[in-house]
């Protein structure tokens, strides 16, 4: 796939007057609804929306801002399936047309910035960067394990990372990247992940 034509080539997002605007989870799920007809990748985007919401209670933040954390995640990747050419251009724009807070549009926005050329900045962008991938990763090392989350090991996730062949889509350059960006090893991010995605899809 040619990379360019998922480019940017803008570093505003939203409108700074949306500040604190969201959507209902119900009008989320009805946008995926609409969006999205591959379960495993609204399982990708519940996912990585759980871990978003957890983590940002873990730092303490506020009920609204772990909502705004959640959506980041739940709607990331919303137009993939549909327009994969122009991934995060469309999904962009919905949520700009529905006046939502621009920092939820932004943490879409620099979800990879190798691809999209939009850096993260911001904890959540951070976050929303870091978890994307190793949530893909960490889910299909439990889809290949006879009892998938349970007793699962940091190490196990790592030695899968070591090899190439497994789930060889999922790029370790952008994990180890994402995880130098947050500031958090891989090994915790791996940690967090294993302690919430269980739970994500309850
Ligand atoms: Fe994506
Ligand atoms: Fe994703």
């Amino acid at each position: 796939m040619d990379f360019e034509s998922m480019k940017l080539n803008r570093t505003e997002f939203g409108q700074a007057s949306n500040q604190g605007n969201v959507i209902s989870e119900e009008e989320a799920f009805e946008l995926l609804q609409d969006w999205v007809k591959n379960e495993k990748l609204i399982v990708h985007m519940r996912q990585v929306g759980h871990l978003m919401r957890e983590y940002a209670a873990s730092i303490g933040l506020s009920e609204e801002d772990q909502y705004r954390w959640f959506l980041a995640g739940l709607l990331h990747d919303a137009d993939w399936e549909k327009w994969p050419e122009t991934h995060c251009h469309k999904i962009i724009e919905e949520l700009e047309d529905r006046s939502v807070d621009p920092e939820i549009i932004r943490a879409i926005a620099s979800h990879g910035p190798r691809y999209f050329g939009v850096e993260p900045v911001t904890p959540m962008d951070k976050m929303l960067y870091a978890f994307d991938e190793l949530s893909g990763f960490v889910h299909a090392y439990s889809l290949m394990r006879p009892n998938d989350y349970e007793g699962m090991e940091v190490k196990g996730v790592k030695k899968r990372l070591k090899d190439k062949t497994f789930a060889a889509q999922v790029s370790r350059e952008d994990i180890a990247d994402a995880s130098a960006r947050a500031g958090i090893s891989v090994e915790d991010l791996i940690r967090f992940v294993i302690d919430h995605q269980p739970n994500a899809l309850n």
